[in-house]
């Protein structure tokens, strides 16, 4: 990191999908809103223009951005210190594109992993290599460079199959530095440390493409709902159980306290008690730990233009410095200069 007294600014997009799980939350929403507190400034964003690729018809990309928001603020985002916006309110983030546009070689969105992906299957098909790709697809990683650049963001927490990503974004920085003076900050990537990947009922990660959630948002019934379908040993609780082995535990000790952890661990390997007690104490961690995360969240997805108005109120905060860094990118152009 740099130690100039540059400001450390944090930033990252967050994709407006579906319902979020205690996945999404353990491995995502708390180390994020619990790191933010080491910058000096940090935007998070919903990046709903990213989600346009895939969908071809109208969809609900606003509805799914108000339920992301609204699960952001439930668990604690603070629209006072984080800067939270949507992307689609910040016009000078698509202006920035049009400009880069003209200074990123086109082979480097060739070698960007989704894109080639496609066309990989696309030629084992014997396709035409870009059948089905639009634009929005092929340009990703430029739209994402915008995101970043504007806002001078040096720290960009990501999963692994982003990483790609802001390699490119350091590579469309530099060159355009390079040509210009130095108007862009280099980001690094921010690789989540070691979040365990949390399993869901069935036993493989937990990811809503599996179908093998637990809501982070539910009330007692649908959470045992969810838990009631952790597949379990059949084998009577006691002697040749490790707890460890066990997705109710793994759950169980991701949520829990250490010492009710332990207490869970050595009752179920001491056959005190049997898998549906497990489970039952299960529940009562997380209605422990997301009862008041719920309600929270019911109340603000019932007032959508309160969560609409949070989010464009952080719009309006950062805009001033997408304007000033736009101005400087065009004069540094000679546009507007
Ligand atoms: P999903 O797999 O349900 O589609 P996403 O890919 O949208 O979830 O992930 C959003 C964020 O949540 C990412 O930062 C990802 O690392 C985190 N995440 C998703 N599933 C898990 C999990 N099972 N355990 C820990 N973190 C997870
Ligand atoms: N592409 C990211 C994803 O799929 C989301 C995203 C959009 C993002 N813009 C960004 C992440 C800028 C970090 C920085 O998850």
């Amino acid at each position: 990191m740099s130690t100039t007294a540059k400001k450390q600014v944090m930033l990252t997009g967050i994709k407006p999908t579906g319902r979020p799980h205690i996945g999404n939350f353990l491995g995502a929403i708390e180390p994020g809103l619990r790191r933010s507190q080491k910058f000096d400034r940090t935007h998070f964003f919903i990046a709903d223009y990213h989600a346009l690729n895939s969908l071809e018809t109208k969809n609900d990309v606003s509805k799914l951005t108000l339920s992301v928001a609204a699960s952001w603020l439930a668990a604690g985002l603070d629209p006072d210190k984080i800067n939270f916006y949507r992307q689609s309110d910040i016009p000078e983030i698509f202006e920035l594109v049009t400009i880069l546009n003209n200074y990123t070689p086109k082979g480097w969105m060739n070698k960007a992993h989704a894109y080639k992906a496609k066309v990989d299957i696309n030629t084992k098909a014997g396709k035409e290599i870009d059948e089905d790709i639009n634009m929005g697809l092929y340009s990703y990683p430029l739209l994402m460079a915008s995101d970043i650049l504007l806002f001078d963001a040096g720290v960009v927490p990501v999963g692994k199959d982003q990483m790609q990503h802001i390699e490119i974004t350091r590579d469309i920085a530099a060159r355009f530095n390079n040509s210009f003076g130095e108007i862009f900050t280099l980001p690094e990537y921010l690789l989540e440390d070691k979040v365990e990947e949390l399993p869901g009922v069935d036993g493989r990660k937990m990811s809503k493409s599996y179908d093998n959630i637990i809501p982070l948002f539910a009330g007692s019934d649908e959470w045992w709902e969810s838990i009631r379908k952790i597949v379990t040993d059949s084998s009577p609780a006691g002697g040749q159980i490790k707890a460890e082995d066990s997705v109710v535990f793994k759950i169980y000790e991701a949520i829990a306290s250490e010492a009710d952890s332990n207490s869970l661990r050595s009752d179920l390997e001491s056959g005190t008690i049997g898998w549906k007690e497990a489970k039952e104490k299960l529940l009562e961690a997380i209605e422990a730990r997301f009862s008041d995360m719920s309600k929270n969240y019911q109340e603000l997805i019932t007032n959508p233009d309160d969560i609409k108005q949070v989010l464009e109120q952080g719009a309006s905060k950062v805009r001033p410095l997408a304007a000033a860094k736009l101005t400087e990118v065009k004069a540094a152009i000679g546009i507007n200069s």
